[in-house]
């Protein structure tokens, strides 16, 4: 079994440059759902898998009152997260932001301490939802909210994958000439999951409430949406060699790889325009720790 840390470290500028972007429009618009908390006092924020540092940012520029303690099992994450930080905001703001390497199902924080948890696009990658859910009841405050986005389970086909099928089978070049496996999504099967360690996509709205219910919160939510972005041709190559088949890539010998990113970049360049469109359904959870009893 791999360890996402490890990966993470491997691919953190991958993810950086062709990723997150992909991702920041539905990872923020989780915040949304704890708008009332904040305007209600909510001021300590834990962020789990904080990556490049996506909503923890997000959340001190949106909300001058609020801490945000972001954490991530990879090193090199929490290094880009700490860099954006320092980049992009200023040095009264940068000290609301703290960052620590860590993994959602062990946090290293007493019981209570946080008014929110979020998170966007990481429950679907550790080993055990339950317990990384259950672990976020624990660091919350009584009354405090959780709330995160991720992966609805369910066919996406999309024409950057097909084409890079196809290619690959032209070049005679098998995925088990350097494959490891698929890595933060789409096409990932039951095999992948087992042989990576990730709990996998969400398999419907109602399976996130019950999740939810399950860790021990109360009014838990969830909601459908579809995240959506075109990619350029040279973007989704980017994607593929540096993130998502990194593995690939990586142990191809160096004529290889040229020639498989070139015919990519040909066979994507010629599609309709339209086609680089990538859909795919994602969840938004939230729900509540249940607030003390009065005596
Ligand atoms: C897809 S990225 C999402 C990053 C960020 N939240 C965003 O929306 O851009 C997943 C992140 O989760 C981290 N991660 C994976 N498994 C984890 C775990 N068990 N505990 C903590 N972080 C984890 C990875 O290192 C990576 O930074």
């Amino acid at each position: 079994m791999r360890d996402q840390g490890e990966r993470y470290d491997r691919i953190a500028e991958g993810y950086r440059r062709w990723w997150a972007p992909v991702l920041v429009r539905d990872a923020v618009a989780t915040l949304d759902m704890v708008a009332a908390d904040v305007a209600a006092g909510a001021r300590q924020i834990l962020d789990l898998g904080t990556g490049t540092g996506t909503l923890a940012l997000a959340a001190i520029e949106r909300w001058p009152g609020v801490r945000v303690t972001g954490i991530d099992a990879s090193a090199e994450m929490i290094g880009m997260a700490e860099a954006e930080a320092d980049r992009r905001l200023s040095p009264a703001d940068r000290g609301r932001f703290t960052a620590r390497t860590a993994y959602a199902d062990a946090l290293p924080f007493g019981d209570g301490k946080f008014d929110l948890v979020l998170s966007s696009f990481v429950v679907q990658l550790v080993p055990s939802r339950i317990r990384a859910l259950r672990e976020a009841h624990r660091v919350l405050r009584p009354g405090g909210r959780i709330a995160y986005t991720t992966w609805l389970a369910g066919d996406a086909p999309f024409a950057g994958d097909r084409v890079f099928d196809e290619v690959l089978e032209e070049l005679g070049i098998r995925t088990e000439e350097a494959d490891d496996g698929p890595a933060d999504r789409v096409d990932g099967d039951a095999d992948d999951h087992a042989r990576d360690g990730r709990s996998g996509d969400l398999r419907s709205t109602r399976a996130a409430a019950d999740g939810l219910r399950r860790a021990g919160f109360e009014q838990a939510r969830a909601t459908a949406g579809l995240l959506e972005h075109a990619f350029d041709p040279a973007g989704y190559v980017g994607f593929l060699t540096e993130f998502d088949e990194e593995d690939l890539f990586g142990g191809l010998v160096e004529r290889r790889r040229v020639a498989l990113e070139a015919r990519l970049l040909e066979r994507l360049t010629a599609l309709p325009p339209g086609d680089l469109v990538l859909r795919l359904p994602t969840v938004t959870a939230s729900a509540r720790r249940a607030a003390a009893r009065r005596a």
